[in-house]
């Protein structure tokens, strides 16, 4: 007997109405239970989505000597007792870009880290010299070999680091080994990405001392060793799940509720919203999103924050597919990251390329078909798609999706819309 492998059946849905509630986000909960190998103790973090990429964080930390716990749905339980082994097994680690992000809560704790080169979504090309270049002004020795990166520093010293690019991930790691490093760093062209800041905020909360979270100039006051401690700390709302939700509502038509969504974090994204026809109004503890037309084409360029992040990128791609005229992205992060717009051929949209540009004509309908998840986002905007798609859409290697989305599914199903894992 054939087995096949878990897929996603969405059928032509709409209006949507009812309310979701946004959970907290990947791209912070997975550094911040990396930063709990800086303090001894037991750390306690809420709002965690229940995602797979928390189960391998979970399962690496695990494997150097943190244990950890569910206390609820969304509640974690850590323990760093103190007996770290700073070296990451080879079989761990194989997928997330994120694992990095133990490098520098290991080199400025115990002097020495070993990783296996990080993995994550394949956008052409992620290198990691940020990373590497801060950490080596900062004094430590690293090779990096055809499969792992070790690391060495008897103690990290503060210096000024100016990056090249305000790269999320080499803010992050820079920014925890400097929490130990003898003086003060400072890290200017910074991230200044909500997440970047959720681990700002953790990190003051165990002791350190930062200055400038928010902005693109961190200063970081070294502390001694192991003088941090243990915390319980809330994950900041998901932003790109919350803009799911809202695409899905722009395409299908239809009035929710995306509760727990921090519009603070997501003005610029909103604003394109609202250029393209989708009424978002903030309220107390959410935001309502109406969508009652045909979308409205426009262009937009991704950039880092504050400006439209590339991770909601496909979500805008595919309300473009089915928006009235023709628009276009221009991508600044990942030139590569355009994989997924032969999926969406696939469903009939008409999509050309140019370099690190997309030109978009809507159509009035997409066509459903079988399409294939090439990433995360492109998996979440490919439901979208499917939800303005006439029969029926299949997509298939959804496990991208589970990375990092929790109950995708059953949210869109409690909107009203017809989708089904099989
Ligand atoms: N870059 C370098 N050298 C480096 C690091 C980055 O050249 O050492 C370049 C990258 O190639 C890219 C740009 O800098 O062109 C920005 O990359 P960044 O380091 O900011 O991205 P990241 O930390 O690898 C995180 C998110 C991504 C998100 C980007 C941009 C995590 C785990 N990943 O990646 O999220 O797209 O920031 O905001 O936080 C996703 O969630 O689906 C996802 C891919």
């Amino acid at each position: 007997m054939k087995i096949e492998s878990p897929r996603i059946v969405v059928r032509r849905s709409g209006p949507l109405t009812g309310s979701v509630n946004v959970p907290g986000a990947k791209n912070s909960v997975l550094k911040l239970m990396a930063a709990t190998l800086l303090a001894e103790g037991d750390y306690v973090l809420t709002n965690v989505p229940a995602i797979t990429d928390v189960q391998k964080m979970s399962e690496t930390l695990n494997s150097l000597g943190v244990a950890t716990e569910w206390l609820g749905p969304h509640e974690l339980h850590l323990v760093n007792s103190g007996n770290i082994t700073p070296e990451v097994p080879f079989e761990k680690f194989d997928k997330m870009r994120a694992s990095i992000n133990v490098l520098g809560p290991l080199l400025t704790h115990y002097g020495s880290a070993r990783i296996n080169w990080p993995g994550g979504d394949d956008f052409g090309g992620r290198p990691i010299n940020l990373h590497v270049e801060g950490l080596q002004r900062m004094g430590a020795t690293i090779d990096e070999g055809l499969y792992d990166i070790f690391a060495h520093a008897e103690r990290l010293k503060g210096t000024n680091i100016e990056l090249a690019l305000p790269s999320v991930g080499a803010t992050e790691n820079l920014l925890t080994a400097a929490v130990y490093a003898k003086g003060v760093t400072v890290i200017d062209n910074a991230a200044r990405e909500p997440e970047v800041q959720d681990l700002c905020n953790m990190l003051v909360s165990m002791g350190a001392d930062i200055e400038g979270i928010g902005t693109s100039r961190l200063v970081i006051h070294g502390r001694e060793r192991g003088s941090l401690k243990s915390t319980k700390h809330t994950v900041v709302a998901d932003r790109v799940q919350a803009a799911t939700y809202m695409a899905a509502v722009a395409v299908a038509g239809g009035d929710i509720m995306v509760r727990s969504a921090r519009t603070e974090h997501m003005e610029a994204l909103l604003n394109l919203y609202a250029r393209m026809g989708v009424a978002v109004t903030p309220q107390r503890d959410g935001v309502r999103v109406t969508s009652h037309e045909r979308l409205r084409a426009i262009d937009f360029i991704t950039e880092p924050y504050p400006g439209i992040a590339t991770d909601y990128k496909p979500l805008l791609v595919a309300m473009l597919c089915v928006s009235r005229g023709e628009g276009s992205v221009t991508e600044t992060l990942f030139p590569g990251r355009f994989k997924y717009i032969e999926e969406f051929r696939r469903l009939g949209a008409s999509i050309a390329i140019y370099g690190n540009k997309a030109t978009v004509r809507g159509v009035y309908e997409l066509i459903g078909s079988e399409v294939k998840v090439p990433d995360i986002r492109a998996g979440a905007a490919l439901v979208v798609a499917g939800l303005v798609a006439s029969g029926e859409t299949v997509i298939r290697d959804i496990a991208h999706i589970d990375r990092g989305y929790d109950d995708l599914v059953g949210k869109l199903n409690g909107l009203g819309a017809d989708v089904t894992r099989v």
